[in-house]
């Protein structure tokens, strides 16, 4: 198959790992996004690459790491926001254990690579049973893009770190516009601006990439010498800490688990001792004083809480205040901090960044 980039041209530049470049690349990535799905009087155009697909009645989003965490995120923005249902399920399991499928719905594929066998092995399956399939990928002409109905690029350039960063934010800000999309044909009135969200979100982007020496300083004094840790946070903020715990695990070998706040007593407080790192993620106003008390639950049992919270929700004491956007985009900004902060941990634990052991960029096996 053909890919629109010359491999060898990607290098590092200034950059010691890809990883650091990819996650600097975010903001640009964001606004390539913009131009690619918006036309000359700026609308959107994205429809030009559904033509002819009926609006579904529920939506089954299908894939893997990373961006079965990114499609956390599009159920959200396509309930939210398109108002269909939509499930979310992990490739490996859908392919031996496929749900009660009724009615017409679509098959959305989420995958940087396109090529991840078990999201493969579930697009066959879904294609002899006549379903429809729409591919969100960031390689043209990949497996994925091919055997879809429909396909969306995520135009975030070559991802050449095992750890996807850039991948993630580009594939839930397609997917915004995907609902956008889909809102609209179903005559959804009073839809978000999403353009010029997106833009917000650049900008917001862009001041958080650039604050390196508060993400050291964090690993510096809560990570130093840990084998575990736990990032909390509720509705999306949770969707983030699943990726936020991924990130680190996958890179720095440290035990993270991302958990939603409520369930902490229901089994994990059980593992809190004293000096657990505990990273707490707020960015809904709704819940914000629910994850506090979590919070305060974890310190009570001797937890050292790293506050990662939005502008206007933020108290004394936090350690990461973040910009205020759009309450169902705040995942592309949160997740920033959770990148810089696993690679300056890897980094500090001489940890090989870019590949880490036993992973694969691409995994093409069952
Ligand atoms: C591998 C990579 C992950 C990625 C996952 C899914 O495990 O190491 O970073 O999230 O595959 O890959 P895909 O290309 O389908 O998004």
């Amino acid at each position: 198959y053909s890919v629109d980039w010359d491999m060898s041209s990607v290098e590092t530049g200034v950059y010691e790992h890809f990883m650091l470049k990819e996650i600097d690349e975010q903001p640009a990535v964001i606004r390539n996004i913009i131009t690619q799905y918006q036309n000359d009087q700026g609308q959107l155009n994205i429809g030009q690459h559904l033509q002819g697909l009926k609006i579904p009645s529920r939506v089954y989003i299908v894939a893997c790491g990373t961006s079965y965490h990114a499609g956390l995120v599009g159920k959200r923005l396509l309930e939210q926001i398109a108002h269909i249902p939509t499930e979310v399920h992990i490739a490996s399991e859908f392919l031996y254990d496929q749900p009660l499928i009724e009615g017409d719905p679509l098959f959305i594929f989420i995958s940087q690579s396109g090529e991840t066998a078990d999201s493969r092995g579930v697009l066959d399956q879904i294609k002899k049973q006549g379903f429809r399939t729409l591919t969100v990928t960031n390689v043209q002409g990949s497996t994925l893009y091919r055997e879809a109905d429909y396909k969306l690029l995520t135009h975030a350039g070559p991802e050449i770190a095992v750890a996807s960063t850039k991948a993630y934010t580009a594939q839930i800000a397609v997917v915004a516009l995907l609902s956008i999309y889909l809102a609209e044909q179903k005559g959804i009135a009073g839809s978000i601006d999403m353009f010029q969200e997106l833009r917000t979100i650049s900008t917001a982007m862009d001041t958080l990439k650039d604050m390196k020496d508060k993400a050291k300083h964090i690993v510096d004094e809560y990570l130093t010498d840990q084998r575990s840790c736990f990032f909390i946070g509720r509705l999306l903020d949770y969707a983030v800490c699943l990726e936020g715990a991924l990130k680190l695990k996958e890179i720095s070998y440290i035990q993270a688990e991302g958990y939603a706040g409520g369930e902490l007593k229901h089994g994990p407080i059980a593992l809190i001792e004293d000096g657990t790192p505990v990273f707490v993620l707020i960015t809904d106003e709704r819940i914000a004083k629910n994850i506090r008390s979590n919070a305060e639950e974890v310190v009570s049992r001797g937890a050292k809480t790293c506050v990662i919270a939005a502008e206007g929700l933020h108290e004394e004491g936090d350690q990461w205040v973040l910009p205020r956007v759009h309450p169902l985009l705040t995942p592309l900004v949160s997740v920033i901090p959770m990148q810089l902060i696993s690679y300056y941990a890897a980094l500090q634990r001489g940890c090989d960044v870019d590949k880490p052991r036993n992973l694969a960029k691409s995994v093409t096996v069952e």
